[in-house]
């Protein structure tokens, strides 16, 4: 199956960044959102994550244009989505918004589309049951920054098909992403090894073994990390990172992943990391 029409569903950071991708790859991407304003803003930001990649001479000028007239927007999934090869939902991790976005995709997107989750945390095989086409619903979990990041974690749910899992993995390896296969397991991969990490890098600020930034030194000095732990967290969003911890902690049933008090007093605060300005550190 040749993906060549998409649709992304959710303009935040991760559904800009696949819209971004997709659409610098030749796919015609329509991104949808409910709130005009995140479309507006959404399309800023990619044009500006599109620049900087000119500046650095990554792409030419003329393939930032060609990305840009690929994109186009709409605040209905209905309207959205009914000549797609694909869609890539990337709405926040609320189970109720999901069924009921997958419903509707569902019952607008043609029969042969397939239906892909960019969830961290949410179980494939239960979004798949949301619809009536279950084999042809995946996880494709993209990584922050999306244009940066060369993962794509393959998420196969209980019914995936084999057909949809290699449409989806080809369509990652031509967006110059090394797509790996998983099972549908809390956290899968990625966020199963890495929130640990982060959650004991919080036990260290809050039992005083070390001030934040030289947790995060020692992780980058001595493990050749990009980011520390606690900096990582304050990128990912301290909410969010609490709410996988949850979902691990609750679908494990394991101590290990009990999220840290600190992490809990921190959202509670409302210090979510980066976009709040205030987590771990501080932000202009
Ligand atoms: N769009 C396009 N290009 C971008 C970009 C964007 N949004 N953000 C950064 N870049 C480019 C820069 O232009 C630069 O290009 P160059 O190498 O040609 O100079 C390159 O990326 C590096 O960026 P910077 O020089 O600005 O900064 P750094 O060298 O500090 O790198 C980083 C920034 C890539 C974010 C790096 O710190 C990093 O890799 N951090 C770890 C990120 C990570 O772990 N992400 C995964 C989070 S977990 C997740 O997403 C899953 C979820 O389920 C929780």
């Amino acid at each position: 199956m040749t993906i060549q029409r998409t649709a992304v569903v959710g303009a935040g950071t991760m559904g800009n960044g696949i819209a971004h991708v997709l659409a610098l790859h030749g796919r015609s991407v329509t991104l949808i959102d409910v709130d005009p304003d995140a479309l507006a803003s959404a399309t800023d930001t990619i044009a500006g994550n599109l620049d900087r990649q000119v500046g650095k001479g990554h792409i030419e000028a003329e393939e930032k244009s060609d990305a840009l007239d690929r994109i186009s927007t709409a605040t209905d999934v209905a309207a959205g989505v009914d000549d797609v090869d694909l869609v890539v939902e990337a709405v926040p991790e609320e189970k109720e918004m999901k069924a009921e976005i997958f419903g509707a995709l569902d019952a607008h997107a043609p029969e042969e589309a397939v239906l892909a989750s960019n969830t961290s945390s949410i179980s494939i095989t239960w979004i798949g049951a949301q619809t009536e086409r279950p084999g042809q619903v995946i996880g494709m979990h993209f990584f922050n920054p999306v244009p940066v990041m060369t993962l794509v974690e393959v998420v196969r749910g209980q019914r995936t098909t084999d057909a949809t899992l290699d449409a989806v993995s080809g369509l990652a390896e031509d967006l110059d992403k090394n797509p790996v296969e998983v099972e549908d397991y809390p956290g899968f991969v990625s966020n199963r090894v890495l929130m640990p990490m982060i959650n004991e890098a919080i036990f260290c600020v809050m039992e005083g073994v070390a001030e934040p930034d030289n947790i995060d030194t020692v992780m980058t000095l001595g493990m050749n990390h990009p980011m520390g732990p606690l900096t990582l967290a304050d990128f990912i969003g301290l909410d969010v990172c609490l709410h996988i911890l949850e979902v691990l902690h609750d679908e494990l049933g394991d101590d290990k992943y009990r999220p840290c008090p600190l992490l809990r007093r921190k959202v509670t605060a409302g210090e979510l990391g980066r976009k709040a300005g205030e987590g771990f550190f501080s932000y202009d």
